[in-house]
C-alpha cells in the first residue's frame, strides 16, 4: 500500500482501476489511528456523531461547533486518508452560509472536503464552493437531515420517477463540480448504473456492492448501536477479537467485494 496521501484524484484513479474505496466515519484521534492503520482510504466526520456520540434521536441538532471540534480531533493525527467533514443541518442553506461553514470546517477543522445533502436545491451552492477551492462530496438518496420532512428513514428511488430524479441530481452535482457522491439507501441497480455513468467516485451505504466504494457508521460496524442495526450494516466484531481486527475485516471485505453481501442488500 502506498503511503502517499489520498486525494480526490487518487480516488478517481482507484475508480478507474476498479479498486474499491473504503470509507468509514471517524470522530476522534484514537479511532483515526486505528482506521488509518487498517488502511481506510476516506475518513468521514459524519453528523451521525449526533446520534452515536451525543445520543440524539436525529442528526438535526448537530451544529457547526460540534463538527469543527470533532474534525479537528481527527485531523490532529490523520496522516494519509482523505478527511471529509459533514456540513450540519441548514449550515449550507445559502451559498453565504456554506462559505462560512466550509471556511471553519476546512480552516479550523482541517478537513480536505466538505459533504452536504441534497440535489437540485444545493447545486448552485456546490458550484460556488468548488469555484472557490472547497471540494465537495454530494449526498443523495436517503437524506438523514431531512428526516422530519421525509417522515422516517426510508429507501429512496424505488420507483421510476424518483430514480430518474436521483440520476438527474447526480449528473447536475457532478457538473457543478462535486468530487464524490455518497448514495444512501437506494436500489442496487440505480447505484450500480450511476457508479458506471459518473466520472466521480460513488460511495454506497445501503446501495448494494456495485458502487465504487462503501461507507458505514463506525459504531454500527462495532456493534455499539443500541436497538436494531440497519439491515444494510454488519457487526464486524462478530468473529473479531479486537476493534482493530474488526476494522481490518471491514476493509478486507469491502476491497474484495464481499461486503455488502446479498443479506445486506434490500432492493
Ligand atoms: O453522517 C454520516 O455518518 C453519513 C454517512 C451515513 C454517510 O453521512
Amino acid at each position: 500500500m502506498s503511503s502517499d496521501p489520498i486525494t480526490s484524484a487518487s480516488l478517481v484513479r482507484m475508480k478507474k482501476k476498479g479498486e474499491r474505496i473504503v470509507c468509514l466515519t471517524c470522530y476522534d484521534a484514537a479511532f483515526c489511528r486505528v482506521l488509518e492503520a487498517a488502511g481506510v482510504d476516506v475518513l468521514l466526520v459524519g453528523d451521525s456523531l449526533g446520534m452515536v456520540l451525543q445520543g440524539q434521536a436525529t442528526t438535526v441538532p448537530v451544529n457547526l461547533e460540534h463538527m469543527v471540534y470533532h474534525t479537528r480531533c481527527v485531523s490532529n493525527v490523520r496522516e494519509r486518508a482523505l478527511l471529509i467533514a459533514d456540513m450540519p443541518f441548514l449550515s449550507y442553506a445559502t451559498p453565504q452560509r456554506a462559505f462560512s461553514a466550509a471556511e471553519r470546517l476546512m480552516g479550523e477543522g482541517g478537513a480536505a472536503m466538505v459533504k452536504l445533502e441534497g440535489g437540485a436545491a444545493v447545486v448552485e451552492t456546490v458550484r460556488a464552493l468548488t469555484r472557490f477551492g472547497a471540494p465537495v462530496c454530494a449526498h443523495l438518496g436517503l437524506l438523514p437531515q431531512s428526516v422530519h420532512q421525509l417522515g422516517g428513514y426510508r429507501y429512496q428511488g424505488k420507483d421510476d420517477a424518483s430514480s430518474a430524479a436521483i440520476r438527474a441530481d447526480a449528473l447536475s452535482l457532478q457538473d457543478a463540480g462535486a468530487s464524490m457522491l455518497v448514495l444512501e439507501c437506494v436500489p442496487q441497480q440505480l447505484a450500480s448504473d450511476l457508479s458506471v455513468e459518473l466520472e466521480i467516485p460513488v460511495i454506497g451505504i445501503g446501495a448494494g456492492n456495485r458502487c465504487n466504494g462503501q461507507v458505514l457508521v463506525l459504531h454500527d460496524l462495532l456493534g455499539l448501536t443500541p436497538g436494531r442495526r440497519p439491515r444494510f450494516s454488519h457487526n464486524f466484531m462478530d468473529g473479531s477479537s479486537s476493534i482493530a481486527e474488526a476494522i481490518v475485516a471491514y476493509v478486507t471485505a469491502v476491497r474484495s467485494g464481499k461486503f455488502p453481501g446479498p443479506e445486506h442488500t434490500l432492493f
